[in-house]
């Protein structure tokens, strides 16, 4: 099914936030925020660069995407948390849910290329998998307490 973003609003915040992952995903996060969709609400209301989106297949939420955009260098952006929900895990949305995050940073660039950088714990081998599959590469740094730096340009 086709995904599409969807604001965050006071008609589908209560089922945001109470997206889930698997137990054992829990500290997959950035700095391990285990409310990972309530942090991002919050850090999206402190850092004007941060977006945060839900994602939806048809009219079902699946998901949540919070990246930012680099005040120093805003041609760069980073994808911060991205999770898609334990019920929907494994039916192709992280992947479909990426393409479309290179399509929307391309644009917010006006069409340049841009610079997407994300990271992710050295145990998460799904989204290792996802991440390399899709040409992100490690920088060597590691971010968020130890996770693995990894850029693309899109
Ligand atoms: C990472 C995550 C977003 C991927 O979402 P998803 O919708 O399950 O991913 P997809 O269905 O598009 O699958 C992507 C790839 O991972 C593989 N995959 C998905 N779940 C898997 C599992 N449990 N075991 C092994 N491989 C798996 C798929 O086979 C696919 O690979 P392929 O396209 O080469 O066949 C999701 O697992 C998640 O929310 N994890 C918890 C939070 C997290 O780790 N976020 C990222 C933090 S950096």
């Amino acid at each position: 099914m086709t995904l599409e973003f969807r604001e965050v609003t006071e008609d589908n915040f209560d089922e945001f936030i109470a997206l889930e992952v698997k137990l054992d995903q829990k500290d997959n996060f950035f700095f391990r925020s285990t409310k990972p969709n309530i942090m991002s609400l919050a850090q999206t209301y402190i850092f004007k660069g941060a977006r945060i989106l839900a994602l939806y297949a048809g009219d079902t939420m699946v998901g949540s995407m919070f990246y930012s955009r680099e005040d120093a260098v805003p041609s760069n952006f980073w994808l911060i948390r991205f999770m898609i929900d334990q019920r929907y895990q494994g039916k192709g949305y992280g992947r479909q849910a990426m393409l479309m995050l290179f399509d929307r940073v391309k644009s917010e660039n006006g069409g340049a290329p841009a610079i997407l950088g994300l990271c992710y714990e050295h145990y998460n081998k799904v989204g290792e998998h996802l991440y390399r599959s899709l040409g992100f590469e490690p920088t060597g740094e590691t971010m968020g307490g130890g996770q693995i730096v990894a850029r693309k340009r899109v």
